[in-house]
């Protein structure tokens, strides 16, 4: 894959560029370079192939590169950012973030991926990673003091992201909870979040966010629920280098306001982009079924349903849109 990646390395301005010109600048025989386009095509990108021209991207990518995601990021929240690894190919960068955790200190770590082969989901589903076609980044980070309200971070996360998107020119994004960005009725991204588990002390967790940048067809027929993407909902792909950056700026100031005040600050803002408010919903327990009216979610992260005996409150459950 990283060889391959060469070759996207080439095509990625979205011209078409002659089997001959890729060979010749790679250094590598015009079969090799067959070979690439395959394994290219083989991970979901659209690459046309012009007889006697070349080879073009269908839609233009832009790779990602830790030294853009640095210089992209605001000087104060930089600083707590201690390192961005930014790789090809990996299983999850979760699972990367919490086996380095075994090792060393992942307190400010992040690492995104061009393509996860095994990417994760909530509730053990899959995470679908189609190559360059989404940003897939993963955040250590560590709580000295673990907040009352820790069950919600993942909203906290949520707020972050959408207001990360709506600053790189993708507005209109929504949150439904707990942790599924949604356009209308479609997924967009999510959020994963896993906890190095300690027997005291400070909490350390993993932040995984996952975002649709552009879902070829074969990756969006696999997908099993209503979907879309950034270049459907906002017309353009933006820049990834940017969005990571200014994702990764925006944590590095919210989450040590909610390491030290909990979900409090945040009830405001989570209410803004909240598209279940008012809605009837079904909420998916594990041995339960409970039918309401979502009233908006509480100061500690609680989605508050009314149902047919009063307004209960809910820290965790999967939710079904019925109407
Ligand atoms: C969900 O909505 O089910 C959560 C999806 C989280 C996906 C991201 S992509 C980066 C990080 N690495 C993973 O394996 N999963 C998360």
């Amino acid at each position: 894959m990283r060889k391959a990646l060469e070759v996207l390395g080439i095509l990625a301005d979205g011209r078409c560029h002659s089997g001959g010109d890729i060979a010749r600048s790679l250094h590598i025989t015009r079969a090799a370079v067959w070979e690439r386009i395959a394994t290219l095509r083989g991970a979901g990108l659209e690459i046309h192939g012009q007889s006697g021209r070349g080879y073009q991207l269908e839609t233009a990518v832009e790779l990602l590169a830790a030294a853009k995601i640095r210089d992209g990021m605001e000087p104060g929240p930089r600083s707590r950012i201690r390192e961005i690894q930014v790789l090809s190919r990996i299983d999850s960068t979760n699972q990367r973030l919490l086996d380095q955790s075994m090792q060393s200190d992942i307190d400010g770590v992040a690492c995104l991926a061009e393509t996860q082969t095994k990417g994760r989901g909530r509730r053990g589903d899959n995470w679908h990673a189609p190559l360059a076609g989404g940003l897939y980044l993963s955040l250590g980070w560590r709580f000295e003091r673990t907040p009352a309200t820790f069950a919600a971070l993942g909203l906290v996360v949520g707020v972050c992201t959408v207001e990360a998107l709506a600053a790189c020119g993708c507005g209109g994004i929504g949150l439904k909870w707990p942790n599924d960005l949604v356009h209308g009725r479609d997924k967009l991204g999510g959020i994963l979040i896993e906890l190095r588990s300690e027997l005291s002390g400070p909490t350390t967790v993993v932040i995984g966010i996952g975002i649709n940048l552009l879902l070829g067809e074969s990756v969006r027929q696999r997908i099993d629920q209503p979907s879309t993407d950034l270049a459907k909902v906002c017309g353009a792909i933006p820049s990834r280098n940017r969005l990571a950056a200014t994702l990764l700026s925006r944590l590095a100031i919210d989450l040590p306001i909610f390491g030290s005040q909990g979900f409090g600050p945040w009830q405001k803002r989570y209410a803004k982009l909240d598209v279940l408010r008012g809605e009837t919903v079904k909420l998916v327990l594990q041995d339960d079924i409970v039918a309401g009216t979502v009233e908006g979610i509480g100061e500690t992260g609680a989605l508050q349903l009314r149902t047919a005996d009063g307004v209960r409150s809910f820290l965790s459950g999967r939710i079904n849109r019925t109407v």
